[in-house]
């Protein structure tokens, strides 16, 4: 039985978890937090975010030096392949920001148990270790940040090898020849994109009539022919219903929403990318009552608070975007809260990225959105084929789009296809979070010759008044 009390126990060090508890530990909080697996950073720093872009990232320089170089006056003449080095630099870089997390930990006093945490009572948490000891902490304040687990579908088992989840298509240990992923989303596109480039024929099959999720209609159609230009191939408006490893393949079969024709493909992996589920199994909920909704996420008031006034939960484990970003400034929301401060998450302004070649960034409504909630809008549109800094990094594809008010000019969503979208998001995101109009964004300097300067030209054509074409 540990004697130490705690002023709050984080459970789970995912980005949610570790931020909040940095937070926490910064306003005087005594922290601890704990984590279940060997690793601190859950799903995003062990096998999400962070080892997918470090593949994203070096699939792209293989697929630049065999297409692209050559357009620079760049020849090489053998390009090869070794996927051992590129899956070593890629856990390389995940052990590195996981020790860094250590590094943090001890840095802010942050107490930190290895062990899966059980929930006992409003404020005593048992630590089952990974040795079979147990110990008792306790705490007067709880979050709870364990995160999710990915969707599994009817009639589709996962056996970690021919089919399998995002976590073992980041270690495949050699490069198959056909790929079938079920969903584009995020993790489908960008991790279809990693064996595309690779030398993979993959097959994305998507239930809905886009890819991309909600994205804005227009710039999904526009994403959509660019990926296909790559070379991955899409089945859009058909079901994935069942599949079946008959070694050495995996034999899956779909149905088209539009017809309802059954339709059997073979592939050596089938990579199931279709949306994750909240991760609540062993955290003793049932012991205190704590509810969830429907779908398994644990509700919350706006103060993150569960139904017992000291247990709080945030992250991927409550509803909204299941993204990194969301949940580390929910943690920090919920430290500032604990600490009784006036802790706050803008929903408006929540940035979501798709990390594929271009990258698709957006931020706010859709064109369809304010249609739907007959918001008067005006729209400026740029392309990336127009600006000088793109041209000269051969990096052409891709649009701007703005969406503002008709009335007051405020921004109200901007979408970006194109190159580096992922870091050009950002001064849309702080243009909303200071009520921006597209004319401020129009009148404020942007180096030239940058990319940014396609969002100024975007936010110059909300008034039909962009200079460069
Ligand atoms: P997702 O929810 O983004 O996409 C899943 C897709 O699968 C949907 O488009 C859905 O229509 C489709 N689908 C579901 N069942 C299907 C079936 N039986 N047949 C055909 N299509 C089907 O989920 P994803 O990509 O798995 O990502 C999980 C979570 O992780 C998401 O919340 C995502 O935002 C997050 N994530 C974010 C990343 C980023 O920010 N870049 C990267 C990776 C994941």
């Amino acid at each position: 039985m540990s004697n130490q009390e705690f002023d709050v126990v984080v459970i789970g060090s995912g980005p949610g978890g570790y931020i909040g508890a940095i937070r926490m530990a910064q306003l005087g909080l005594k922290t601890a937090v704990i984590e279940k697996d060997a690793t601190f950073g859950g799903t995003c720093l062990n096998v999400g975010c962070i080892p997918s872009k470090a593949l994203l990232e070096s699939s792209e320089y293989y697929s630049a030096a065999k297409h692209d170089l050559q357009q620079h006056g760049v020849e090489v003449s053998e390009v090869k392949l070794n996927l051992k080095t590129m899956l070593s630099r890629k856990d390389k870089i995940v052990s590195d920001l996981t020790g860094g997390i250590k590094y943090l930990f001890d840095k802010n006093k942050i107490t930190s148990f290895q062990g899966t945490g059980k929930l006992k009572s409003a404020n005593k948490i048992e630590v089952h270790k990974n040795d079979g000891s147990t110990e008792v902490v306790s705490a007067k304040n709880i979050v709870l940040a364990t995160g999710s687990i990915p969707n599994t579908l009817p009639g589709i088992k996962y056996d970690g090898k021919k089919i399998i989840t995002s976590t073992e298509a980041l270690n495949l240990d050699k490069v198959p020849k056909k790929m079938i992923v079920i969903g584009a989303g995020a993790i489908g596109l960008e991790m279809g994109s990693v064996w595309a480039r690779l030398g993979t024929e993959v097959t994305i099959i998507e239930y809905s009539k886009q890819i991309g999720g909600p994205t804005d209609s227009g710039i999904a159609k526009r994403f959509l022919q660019i990926l296909k230009k790559q070379g991955l191939n899409f089945v859009l408006e058909a079901k994935v219903s069942s599949a079946v490893v008959e070694e050495p393949m995996v034999k899956i079969s779909y149905e088209s929403l539009k017809d309802g024709k059954s339709t059997e493909l073979h592939a050596d992996v089938l990579l199931v990318a279709a949306g994750r589920i909240p991760f609540s199994d062993g955290l003793g909920l049932e012991n205190l009552g704590i509810e969830k909704n429907q779908r398994g996420f644990v509700v919350v008031d706006s103060h993150y608070r569960t139904n017992h006034p000291h247990i709080y939960a945030i992250g991927d484990l409550t509803p909204g975007p299941m993204l990194a970003h969301k949940a580390e400034e929910e943690g920090v929301a919920v430290a500032e809260i604990i600490a009784g401060q006036y802790g706050h998450v803008n929903y408006e302004t929540v940035p979501s990225v798709i990390y594929t070649w271009p990258e698709l960034a957006s931020v706010g409504a859709t064109e369809e959105q304010l249609k739907e909630k007959s918001i008067e809008f005006n729209s400026g549109s740029f392309p990336f084929t127009a600006n000088g800094r793109a041209k000269a990094m051969g990096m052409t594809d891709g649009i701007v789009k703005i969406l503002a008010d008709k009335t007051t000019d405020r921004i109200l969503g901007v979408h970006i296809l194109g190159p580096r979208a992922s870091d050009l998001i950002s001064e849309a995101v702080v243009a909303m979070e200071f009520g921006g109009s597209s004319e401020d964004l129009a009148r404020s300097f942007h180096a030239h010759p940058t990319l940014s300067e396609v969002l100024r030209e975007a936010a110059l054509n909300v008034d039909k008044r962009a200079r460069q074409m």
